[in-house]
């Protein structure tokens, strides 16, 4: 597959992979989510790749969220096939890869980027970083695991205020919150991740490997918060609220939401 919105830097055991649409704040849109689904398959598949690291290209974003004008129109079908497909292909195929992710988050990581950061097996943010969960203001939830990693990271109550709020996050708070490990300068940033990654690959990586299976399943409840989210996500888009929501953002007005 040709890349057309990321590429890829080896360097020794070490691989960045960098989203670039910058104009559009690195939105993860269908393209973008194939595209990183094929180089994480690809990068876990080389055995001479010991870490991964994720980033977004420009000064501004790490992933400013899921791309709203490709959804805007969609169906409940669509909707919950939307979250489906992206939890599979991205979110859970990330948070279950045998090679270790970080993500280097240096700038916005709002909505679909904060949950692919949060699917990563842990997170690095330079101080100008702002993360939070805005779905709620665009009348939907997070459908890419948000409503499940982020009670996870941050415990139940804090989730519940950001999600509920909508509201952002800056570094500082999100490192008291344990959602970022470290907080460094944006010039730092890939450099620590770096850092990190040389100690890492100096371990055994069927060891990570097995280490990152048992602490996954730790997390892996009877009740299936995931399958209650893509069902309560594909439903919010029969919503008139979700219509209002989306339709602003696009018009770049204030939603004025009918509240059905
Ligand atoms: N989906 C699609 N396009 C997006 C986007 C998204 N999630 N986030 C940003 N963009 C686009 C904007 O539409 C704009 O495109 P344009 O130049 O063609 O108009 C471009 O990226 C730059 O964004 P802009 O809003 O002008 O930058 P800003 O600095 O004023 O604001 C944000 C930055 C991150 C606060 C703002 O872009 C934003 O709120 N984005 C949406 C965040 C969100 O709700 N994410 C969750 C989606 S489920």
């Amino acid at each position: 597959m040709d890349f057309e919105n990321i590429y890829i830097e080896e360097d020794n055991n070490l691989a960045t992979i960098t989203i670039n649409r910058p104009k559009k704040l690195n939105a993860l849109n269908k393209r973008t989510i194939e595209e990183l689904h094929v180089a994480f398959k690809e990068l876990d598949e080389d055995r001479d790749i010991k870490v991964i690291i994720i980033t977004g290209s420009g000064e501004k974003a790490f992933v400013a969220g899921a791309d709203i004008s490709e959804f805007a129109n969609f169906s409940v079908k669509e909707g919950r096939q939307l979250a489906a497909v992206g939890q599979q292909h991205l979110f859970d195929f990330v948070a279950n890869l045998s090679t270790p992710v970080i993500a280097a988050i240096n700038g916005f990581a709002l909505g679909g980027g904060l949950e692919l950061a949060m699917a990563c097996h842990f997170r690095v943010a330079s101080s100008n970083a702002r993360m939070g969960l805005p779905e709620v203001s665009l009348g939907v939830i997070p459908g890419y695991g948000g409503t499940q990693r982020l009670p996870q990271l941050v415990g139940k109550g804090r989730a519940m205020e950001m999600i509920m709020t909508a509201g952002m996050i800056d570094s500082d708070k999100a490192f008291g919150y344990g959602l970022v490990n470290h907080v460094v300068s944006s010039e730092e940033l890939l450099p620590f991740c770096m850092k990190i990654a040389s100690r890492i690959s100096n371990n055994s990586s069927v060891a990570i490997k097995h280490a990152i299976k048992a602490i996954n399943a730790g997390f892996k409840y009877d009740a299936d918060g995931y399958s209650v989210e893509i069902d309560a996500f594909g439903n919010c888009f029969g919503t008139d609220d979700f219509k209002e929501g989306t339709s602003a953002f696009l018009d770049k007005r204030k939603a004025d939401f009918p509240g059905s």
